[in-house]
């Protein structure tokens, strides 16, 4: 399984997914400055992936920042932390790692014993990852019947994920698990997630897949084709409103429309439960450039005004369940996602 970050030795290897699927290029770096380049960048992306790397960004600093005094070096921390938090403003999962690495700062400890807790927070934020999206993958997989056309959108693999991958770990374990199914991969403009990653990863893994641009995704899911919409999701509000990648949300309206599933598989760390809806997630406003070039090369007239909002809110009505490492949560999700998250037990509603 390709990992897109990994601690190697005393630095961070970031693979770059933006030169992917033509060329494998890591970034082996000490300097956390570069780790917030590659999250603004999108060189590591997908909700948990960001939330890893910035754990581990944040604990690259720590043994950077020069300093023995303990007072001191949290408050020189407590910038760091500030700068990974204002990298992307969607995606929960990194304000929830910025949030566990500034828990584990105690002012009582030495600056070493900080470097290490550190260390091994983000260590510990990256295993829980892996078993979460192991867990979705072996939950959702019982919803992917055998002979099933799955239409996904963007990318949520291991590439996304740092670990097995949501909405794609399911598609896979269930391919894995024998079940003949297919794949319609939506492109994902306009940085092409699905048709540079999604349709990489499937094909590495040997599921059988086949690349639609966006705005097919309609026809297919009318046509009857469709068994199922399977999404990852970047922040799933309290109310079970979810934001994942722009065309999520047109996605759910037609699948409604036609009767047809829509599933959202996620880690318990991309619930944010102290916001109650979607109309409370930021949406990412990115570049017009992403738009007005392919590949580097303008194709739109000069000085056209484009608008480039990188997710949007599926409202929780159009969502059939929502896939965690927990089971599976089924509606009313504003009563269940609550019980099910704060259960120790796997509990499935
Ligand atoms: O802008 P990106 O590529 O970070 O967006 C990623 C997505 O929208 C994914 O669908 C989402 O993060 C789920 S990843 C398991």
């Amino acid at each position: 399984m390709i990992s897109p970050v990994e601690w190697e030795g005393d630095s961070l290897k970031i693979l770059d997914q933006t030169k992917l699927p033509d060329e494998i290029i890591y970034l082996n770096t000490d300097d956390y400055h570069l780790v917030i380049e590659a999250i603004s960048s999108l060189r590591v992306r997908g909700a948990p992936a960001i939330g890893v790397a910035a754990a581990y960004g944040i604990a690259l600093a720590a043994q950077k920042l020069d300093s023995n005094d303990t007072a001191e070096f949290i408050n020189k921390l407590d910038s760091v932390l500030e700068e990974f938090a204002s990298s992307r403003p969607t995606a929960v999962n990194l304000f929830k790692s910025v949030s566990r690495m500034k828990n584990t700062i105690s002012p009582d400890s030495s600056v070493e014993n900080l470097r290490e807790a550190l260390w091994h927070e983000a260590q510990k934020i990256h295993q829980e990852e892996r078993f979460a999206t192991q867990q979705i993958s072996k939950f959702g997989a019982i919803l992917i019947e055998d002979g099933f056309t799955v239409l996904t959108h963007c990318n949520t693999g291991p590439l996304a994920t740092a670990g097995y991958g949501t909405a794609l770990g399911i598609i896979i374990e269930a391919w894995r698990q024998g079940k003949k199914i297919d794949v319609l991969a939506t492109e994902t403009r306009p940085l092409f997630q699905g048709a540079r990653l999604t349709v990489w990863e499937l094909q590495q893994a040997g599921v059988p897949v086949r690349l639609i641009i966006d705005s097919a995704a309609g026809y297919y899911i009318k046509s009857g084709k469709v068994k199922c919409v399977l999404i990852g999701a970047d922040r799933i509000a309290a109310s079970g409103d979810t934001a994942n990648k722009i065309g999520s949300y047109s996605l759910a309206v037609i699948a409604h429309e036609n009767n047809v599933p829509f599933y959202v598989a996620a880690p318990s760390s991309t619930v944010d439960l102290s916001i109650e809806s979607g109309d409370d997630i930021i949406i990412e406003e990115r570049s017009p450039a992403e738009i007005t070039n392919i590949g580097g090369l303008q194709i739109t007239p000069q000085q056209v005004t484009a608008l480039n909002p990188a997710f949007d809110i599926t409202p929780a009505e159009y969502i059939t369940s929502i896939i965690t490492e927990k089971g599976l949560i089924k509606q009313p999700f504003d009563k269940n996602l609550k019980k099910v998250l704060r259960s120790s037990k796997d509990a499935v509603s």
